[in-house]
C-alpha cells in the first residue's frame, strides 16, 4: 500500500470514534516494532520523526525505510508524518520527500525554544498549508505550547505555562485551514511530566472538551502523551538505570480525550523505556554477548509489545482493512475542489 494522507487516517478514525497513535522513530529496529503491532492488531498508524530523527538518519535512509514498511505491509494504511516543523522550510522539505504529512509547529520561533505570537504563528502555519494543500499533504498546528523539551525542541517548563485559550484555538483553526490542532492542555515531552500522578486539576481536560465543543469537527492532537508506566521505569532502574520516579498521561485521560475530539496521540517516550530496559536487561544478565541483534531483538519486541498496547487502548485496532487508500494526487484535488474541507465547523459559545 502506498503511504497514506494522515488526513484521510484522522478523517476515518473520526468517523470510527476512535484515536490513532502516532509513533516516533529514528531507525529500523523502530519502524519494524510498529508494523509488528500493526499487524497484531490490524491498525491503522502514524509513524512520525523529528528533525532531530531526520539529522541521526541522515533523512533518505529514514525514508527508504518507511518505504519498505509500506510496501511490506499492503494491508496497514500507513501515515508518514514530520513532528514538529519548525520553519516553512523544514516541512517543505520532508513533502519533498515523500512524507504525507507535516506539522509546523508554529508556537515556537524557528529556533524551537521561543514561544511565537499568535499572529507569526499564523503565519508561518498558513504559509505551509499553502503549500501543503496543492501537494496533498496533511498539515497538523500547534496553538499553546507544549512544556519540556524533545530532541531539543521545545519551550521547557511544566506545560501549563501557555494552555490553548478555546478562543485563540478557533481562530487559528479558521485562519489556518489546518488539518489537525494540537493543544496544550498541560502535558509535556519527555519521562518526567509529572511528580505525581496527575488528576483534573493538573491536566486540563475541561480546556480540550472546551475546544471540542466550539471545534466539533477539528481533529484534535494530544502531544506527550506517554504514560510512563512504572513497570517500564522499573525494568530499565533494576538493571542499572536511574530514573527519578514519576508519572505521565494516564490512559483514561487520553480515552477522554479521545471522546471529545483528540484523533491523533503522540507516543515517544513509553517506547524509548521499553526499549532502553530490555537492552539494559541483557547487558545486565549476559555480560559476555557482544552481537548487537542479542538485544536489539528484544528491545524491538518490547518496543513492539507496547506500541500494541496503545493501539488497543487508542481504539485503532481492528480498523486496518476499514478503507482503501486515496491517491495523495485525489486527495491534492479534494482540497482544491472543497471536498476537503479546510474551514472548521465553529459551535457558538
Ligand atoms: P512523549 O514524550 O510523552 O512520548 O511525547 C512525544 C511527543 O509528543 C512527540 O511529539
Amino acid at each position: 500500500m502506498p503511504l497514506v494522507s494522515m488526513r484521510q487516517l484522522l478523517d476515518e478514525a473520526a468517523k470510527g470514534g476512535y484515536g490513532v497513535g502516532a509513533f516516533n522513530v529514528n531507525d529500523m529496529e523502530q519502524i519494524q516494532a510498529i508494523m509488528m503491532a500493526a499487524r497484531q492488531t490490524k491498525s491503522p498508524v502514524i509513524v512520525q520523526a523529528s528533525r532531530g530523527a531526520r539529522a541521526f538518519a541522515e533523512d533518505l535512509y529514514l525514508f527508504r525505510l518507511i518505504q519498505a514498511a509500506a510496501e511490506l505491509n499492503p494491508d496497514i494504511p500507513i501515515a508518514m508524518h514530520q513532528d514538529h516543523g519548525n520553519s516553512f522550510e523544514t516541512c517543505k522539505s520532508a513533502i519533498e520527500l515523500g512524507y504525507t504529512s507535516v506539522m509546523m509547529d508554529g508556537s515556537l520561533r524557528e529556533d524551537g525554544k521561543t514561544p511565537s505570537t499568535f499572529e507569526e504563528n499564523v503565519e508561518v502555519t498558513r504559509r505551509v498549508v499553502e503549500y501543503a494543500h496543492p501537494r496533498g499533504v496533511t498539515v497538523e498546528g500547534e496553538i499553546g505550547v507544549l512544556g519540556g523539551v524533545e530532541d531539543g525542541h521545545g519551550a521547557g517548563g511544566s506545560g501549563l505555562e501557555h494552555v490553548t485559550d478555546p478562543d485563540q484555538a478557533v481562530a487559528f483553526a479558521e485562519r489556518t485551514g489546518v488539518d489537525a490542532l494540537a493543544i496544550a492542555i498541560g502535558t509535556s515531552h519527555g519521562a518526567y511530566k509529572f511528580s505525581k500522578k496527575p488528576d483534573g486539576s493538573v491536566l486540563k481536560m475541561d480546556i480540550l472538551i472546551a475546544i471540542h465543543k466550539r471545534l466539533p469537527r477539528t481533529h484534535l492532537v494530544m502531544h506527550g502523551s506517554s504514560s510512563v508506566p512504572k513497570e517500564l521505569q522499573d525494568i530499565v532502574n533494576q538493571y542499572g538505570g536511574k530514573l527519578k520516579p514519576t508519572w505521565g498521561v494516564p490512559i483514561e485521560e487520553i480515552q477522554l480525550g479521545i471522546r471529545n475530539g483528540v484523533r491523533k496521540i503522540n507516543v515517544d517516550t513509553d517506547n524509548r523505556l521499553a526499549i532502553t530496559g530490555a537492552i539494559r536487561k541483557v547487558f545486565a544478565e549476559t555480560p559476555e554477548k557482544f552481537d548487537p541483534r542479542d538485544y536489539l531483538k528484544p528491545a524491538r519486541e518490547a518496543m513492539a509489545k507496547v506500541v500494541a498496547e496503545r493501539m488497543t487502548e487508542f481504539g485503532q485496532a481492528g480498523h486496518a482493512g476499514d478503507y482503501k487508500p486515496i491517491p495523495i494526487s485525489e486527495i491534492a484535488k479534494g482540497y482544491a475542489n472543497g471536498t476537503l474541507t479546510t474551514q472548521p465547523l465553529v459551535a457558538a459559545k
